[in-house]
């Protein structure tokens, strides 16, 4: 049995993460989580016995950091960094919380793995990049140039940064995956689709900001999970691979076939304050990981994974209705 620390393993992806790995491998699993409003320590709860244990810290404590990571001796042990402030709205708000963890949290992490030679990866975003315009076709690659506009995504891009000068300058053990916008269980109600079937699920009407034409590359968190294994066990130390699954929509298409599963008008719809710098286009190329991996999907088609999340979210009503009001009350003051 080997070792794995995952930062942030209470979070949406990482809990997805944990979850597979536990399916997948014979892993013993250590979570450090510092459980913000974003965690879900729930999400661990019905897990093997004895598997998974959950230490709630910070990843900026370096003292507790090193500690953990310094338990990582075996061979085949690593650390997966999850954590992280992840959503873009709160960063326009207050981004020097997204300094600190994002940025100052993974370069503690980076310097423990140094100390300690154990073996890193780094989970980032497709956001690095910056936004593409709707009418070219283009995706990203693992060659595109970082353009990142939002505090969320800039603190990312230097995460990024920051694990490549490690690797180059201290031949530190990493590879890196930058994944798409993920969807599935265990997300919180703040973002885009939870926040959609939870509202409708209500009752309410569905809330797009602006006109709802930007579009996303939809891949479920089941799937992001098994990208970041397969990267783990067999990607090439230094090495980034983007994560994606074909999925791309524009937030009003994902709202009409939400609206049309849940039996409801194409109408019901708010058309809500756009956000601050908001950004057009995602789209991404995942061939790397697929060719070089072998990686593949299990969900490629994204309406039946709307469907079986919208069925996720209606069995687990006494998991977000009480997270529920204080979200839509943050929302509503900023006319969202
Ligand atoms: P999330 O907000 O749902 O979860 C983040 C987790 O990190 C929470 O459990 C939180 O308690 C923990 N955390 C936050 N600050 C911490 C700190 N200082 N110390 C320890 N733990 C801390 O986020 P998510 O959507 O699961 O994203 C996880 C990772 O995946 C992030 O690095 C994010 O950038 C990346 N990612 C997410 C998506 C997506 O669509 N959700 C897509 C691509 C990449
Ligand atoms: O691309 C990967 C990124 O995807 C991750 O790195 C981020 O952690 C994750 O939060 C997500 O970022 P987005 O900003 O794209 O996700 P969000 O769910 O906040 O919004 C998705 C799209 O929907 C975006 O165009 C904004 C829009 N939106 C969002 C909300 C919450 C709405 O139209 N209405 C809403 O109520």
């Amino acid at each position: 049995m080997h070792r794995l620390l995952v930062t942030g393993g209470a979070g949406f992806v990482g809990a997805n993460f944990v979850r597979h790995v536990l399916e997948r491998t014979d892993a013993h699993v250590i979570v450090l989580d510092k459980l913000t409003y974003a965690a879900s320590p729930e999400a661990l709860t019905d897990l093997p016995q004895g598997r998974v244990e959950l230490v709630i810290g910070d990843v900026t404590d370096a003292a507790l950091v090193d500690t953990l990571v310094g338990r990582l001796t075996g061979p085949d042990d690593g650390l997966v960094h999850f954590a992280a402030e992840s959503h873009n709205d709160t960063s326009l708000r207050d981004p020097g919380l997204f300094v600190q963890t994002n940025v100052v949290g993974t370069f503690v992490l980076l310097e423990a793995a140094r100390r300690h030679d154990v073996r890193l990866h780094h989970v980032s975003t497709d956001e690095v990049y910056g936004e593409l315009s709707l009418e070219d076709p283009a995706r990203f690659t693992e060659h595109t140039a970082y353009r990142p506009s939002s505090p969320y995504s800039a603190t990312k891009a230097g995460a990024d940064h920051l694990v490549r000068a490690w690797v180059r300058s201290f031949g530190v053990r990493a590879t890196l995956s930058n994944c798409s916008n993920t969807y599935g269980p265990w997300q919180h109600v703040e973002k885009f689709v939870p926040r959609q079937v939870t509202t409708l699920l209500e009752g309410g009407r569905a809330k797009v900001y602006g006109t709802g034409e930007h579009v996303r590359d939809w891949i479920h968190a089941q799937d992001h999970a098994s990208a970041v294994l397969a990267v783990l066990e067999r990607g090439r130390i230094g090495e980034t691979y983007l994560v994606g699954a074909d999925g791309q929509a524009s937030n009003l298409e994902v709202v009409r076939a939400l609206l049309e599963l849940l039996g409801r008008s194409a109408d019901d719809v708010d058309h809500v304050a756009d956000r601050a710098g908001h950004d057009l286009r995602y789209a991404l190329d995942a061939n790397k990981l697929r060719t070089e991996l072998g990686w593949e999907p299990a969900h490629q088609d994204l309406r039946a994974g709307l469907a079986a999340t919208i069925d996720w979210y209606r069995e687990h009503r006494g998991w977000w209705a009480p997270k529920k009001g204080a979200v839509e009350a943050a929302y509503a003051e900023r006319g969202q």
